[in-house]
């Protein structure tokens, strides 16, 4: 059979399951930046733009060029298409206007524009995450300014989600709400071709992704789950686990898509008054779409992170996602 590229799986999701064209261009442009920030990224210090910006963005975090490069770039290419009415990024404070000399869309575009930046400089995988809302009919003026509130839907209102992942090769993970496809960027045609049809999730795993450096600050369910997994086959689970963190959620995510494993980034006291590390807008709803497409689950440890009303843009969120199993064992513990 002749190879799917990512542009004819769009066409044929139009003609099968009614993908907007509007949506599909959306997409496309988005694909078309993720290439643009995969070159940028694998130039390294080649293209000089490894390094800090000796700036900080909202969240108090410093940003490294790639940070602003990579948002710089997906705000250019999606700025001028007409399919837009509004984007915001983890690296901007406030909601981005689409310039008043251009046409504005249905859509909203939230993204993280490089996520794993410590791993930039050491050369390790590191990615973009998107999510797409529909922008609410009442916020679509054209004359007036978006606001955040637009942005504030529950995750279960996505219609697409996705990441682009620069490691060995650099590849395209994408859901339209139809299950998960995979396309890996051929860099002669210059085009992502898709390699991984309807991905799925493993129910179960025997491996689990945390930061265990934090383990003194976490709460007492998560304390107990991971001793239960440190136990291993003496333990109450009865299996030996097995442990990777890679510092990336992007590529800890598809690890678990690829093989299965479960992924953890709790609410810890080391700064009480935040609910965890990861960001639910643009970077816990796009993920838990994803694994919830491949079968998979995510919680917050109580409830589905696609089910939260947010309440600002920059909230964070604790996340528990990946093998069904092992997030419901987790999530049943915070009930206990
Ligand atoms: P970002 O680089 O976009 O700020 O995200 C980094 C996130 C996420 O990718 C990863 O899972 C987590 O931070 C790692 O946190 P620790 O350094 O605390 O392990
Ligand atoms: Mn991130
Ligand atoms: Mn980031």
């Amino acid at each position: 059979m002749s190879r799917v590229t990512l542009s004819r799986y769009l066409i044929e999701q139009t003609r099968s399951q009614n993908t907007p064209a509007d949506l599909r261009f959306l997409i496309e442009v988005v694909a078309r930046a993720c290439k643009e920030i995969s070159h940028a990224v694998s130039k390294g210090a080649l293209g000089g733009v490894l390094g800090s910006m000796g700036t900080e963005n909202v969240q108090g975090e410093v940003q490294k060029k790639l940070d602003v490069i990579s948002n710089d770039i997906l705000l250019e290419a999606n700025e001028w298409g007409g399919h837009l009415a509004g984007m915001a990024s983890e690296e901007m404070d406030n909601a981005y206007q689409i310039p008043g000399k251009y046409p504005k869309g249905a859509y909203l575009l939230v993204f993280d524009p490089l996520d794993g930046s410590s791993n930039i400089d050491v050369n390790v995988s590191v990615g973009t995450i998107f999510s797409v809302l529909r922008c609410p009919s009442e916020y679509l003026s054209q004359n007036e300014s978006l606001n955040e509130q637009a942005f504030q839907q529950p995750g279960t209102k996505q219609v697409a989600a996705g990441y682009a992942i620069y490691g060995p090769q650099t590849m395209l993970i994408l859901t339209l709400g139809n299950g998960v496809m995979g396309f890996t960027l051929d860099r002669e045609l210059g085009s992502f071709v898709l390699t991984h049809d309807n991905i799925s999730v493993p129910t179960s795993t025997a491996e689990f992704a945390i930061n265990m450096s934090n383990q003194r600050h976490w709460e007492a369910p998560v304390k107990r789950y991971v001793d239960e997994l440190l136990a291993g086959k003496e333990g109450p689970l009865g299996k030996n686990y097995n442990m990777r963190w890679i510092a990336s959620m992007v590529a800890d995510v598809h690890r678990i898509l690829t093989r299965g494993g479960l992924f953890m980034y709790p609410r810890d006291d080391r700064e009480p008054g935040k609910a965890g590390k990861l960001r639910l807008m643009y970077e816990a709803n796009p993920m838990s779409f994803i694994i919830e497409q491949a079968g998979g689950a995510a919680t917050d440890g109580v409830q589905r992170i696609l089910d939260i009303q947010p309440t600002s843009l920059h909230q964070r969120v604790p996340v528990f996602l990946g093998s069904k199993e092992e997030v419901e064992r987790v999530t049943g513990y915070h009930k206990a």
